[in-house]
């Protein structure tokens, strides 16, 4: 007879050993190893991809299509996020910080959906009915078809879910559900995988869309397990930052849709709405002032006028500081090094700071030289009139490159009423109301200026 097979699960991260350890050797944690059951073991199996029988090459042209039906959250820019809206059937993680918003979101959808006649459950197991009822009615998410459940046992929440045909589950939050089966703790690895194979199963056989919240830890990961984002369709991750209004909704991983679009929402009494008139947020107009540019970044396929500040003062300090929020602090050093060399600035005796206004983090080469134009605004106490929007890519040598999508963001500026536009290349068709200055150097920029 074979011998029976052991495994054991560290419940922090999911290292797996043959034998019991004490102090893990992957994230160091003691007394986290268990002992998985055969039926964790099974759930282990199902989840790792496995090799499917083989059916041969066929053409393309005679593979059938999976036909995937949506339906809308009616909210546009979940909508976009999720790539067109709701897939039947499909698993959505929704990730945050506390108090971002996760729980304000999807109620808010939930109450639109229920609103619109689908039967929605909300299950939460972090707060009361009664603390999520004052939540709706601030919302007004309130609808004869949005449930609510306070329930932490996911054999409840399964009587609940066979009780009535729900269409839409949401689970608030994946880390507070608990599995009888399991002794782990809730929020461990074990119970999440568990948790989250069900409820995934359930969701595949009953056409259910789920959407589960997760908690993230500081370091930004879903806390707990890797493998929940293994497992379900659609990972998004909610950002900003308590204090200001505006959040964004990042997709992460999407099985049915890209991942390069954001949400952009702002959190207001009623709750969060999407953001009108995105393109108003990020910059002001009036005065000009040292130390202040306008550029356009894309999020996703929209652009966005971001205004970028700098501040450059004299240092006390032999290794001056160098300080940016929201812009790589790696790319502001490798700028200021070709300053200081391609046009004898003394940077190395100023400290210099860096602020993307509005919380935003800048993904994209095309600021770098609205960057540049801000610092040397700062520098040389020399305001930028606030109708010129800078354009593109500096590289090592000083030349500026071509940014992509020049033309979108050309015509989001005319829309925003800019005059005047520094970019590398002049776009392809001229466009009226924005005059184009080609500049290719960084040399030229500052006789421009
Ligand atoms: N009465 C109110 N008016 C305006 N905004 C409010 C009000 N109550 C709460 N908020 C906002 O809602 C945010 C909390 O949102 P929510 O509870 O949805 O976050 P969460 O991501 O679910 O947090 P947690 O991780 O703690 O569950 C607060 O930070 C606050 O900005
Ligand atoms: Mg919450
Ligand atoms: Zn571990």
């Amino acid at each position: 007879m074979a011998k029976k097979k052991t495994l054991f699960e560290c419940q922090a991260c999911g290292h797996q050993s043959s034998k019991w350890l004490g102090k893990c050797p992957n994230c160091g944690a003691w007394d986290q190893f268990l002992e998985l059951n055969s039926k964790q073991i099974e759930i282990l199996k199902e989840i790792t991809p496995k090799k499917k029988d083989y059916l041969g090459a066929i053409p393309i042209t005679q593979v059938e299509q999976e036909k995937i039906q949506r339906f809308s959250t009616y909210d546009k820019e979940l909508d976009l996020v999720l790539g067109g809206g709701i897939v039947n059937g499909s698993m959505i993680l929704v990730g945050g910080s506390p108090g971002v918003g996760k729980s304000t979101l999807l109620l808010k959808i939930a109450g639109n959906l229920a609103q619109k006649n689908k039967k929605v459950l909300y299950v939460s197991a972090e707060e009361s009915a009664s603390q999520i009822k004052l939540r709706s009615d601030r919302l007004q998410s309130n609808s004869d078809n949005l449930y609510l459940l306070s329930e932490i046992r996911l054999d409840i929440i399964f009587d609940e879910l066979n009780k009535n045909n729900f269409e839409v589950l949401i689970i608030d939050s994946i880390q507070t559900v608990f599995s009888d089966n399991l002794t782990a703790s809730p929020g461990s690895v074990s119970q999440v995988r568990e948790i989250t194979f069900e409820l995934m199963r359930y969701a595949k056989d009953n056409g259910v869309a789920i959407f589960i919240i997760g908690h993230i830890t500081k370091d930004g990961a879903i806390a707990g397990p890797r493998v929940l984002e293994h497992m379900v369709d659609t990972v998004l991750y909610f950002e900003g930052d308590s204090s200001r209004e505006l959040r964004l909704l990042r997709g992460f991983k999407n099985r049915f849709g890209s991942t390069s679009e954001v949400g952009i929402f702002e959190m207001t009494k009623n709750g969060l709405i999407s953001a009108k008139d995105i393109s108003k947020k990020f910059f002001t107009r009036g005065k000009a002032q040292s130390g202040s540019a306008t550029t356009v970044v894309m999020e996703g396929s929209r652009p966005i006028i971001l205004e970028v500040q700098a501040l450059v003062s004299e240092s006390g300090y032999p290794n001056p500081k160098r300080s940016a929020t929201g812009y790589e602090l790696n790319r502001l050093t490798m700028l200021l090094a070709l300053l200081e060399r391609k046009l004898d600035l003394p940077f190395n005796q100023y400290d210099v700071f860096i602020n993307i206004a509005g919380g935003i983090k800048i993904n994209e080469t095309a600021a770098d030289l609205a960057i540049i134009a801000a610092i040397i605004s700062s520098f040389r106490d020399r305001p930028i009139s606030k109708d010129t929007i800078f354009l593109g890519e500096v590289s090592l040598i000083g030349d500026i490159r071509d940014v992509f999508s020049l033309d979108i963001r050309l015509k989001e500026a005319k829309s925003q009423h800019f005059k005047k536009a520094i970019v590398p290349t002049l776009p392809l068709e001229e466009i009226d109301g924005i005059k184009c200055y080609n500049i290719d150097e960084v040399p030229k920029l500052i006789e421009w200026m």
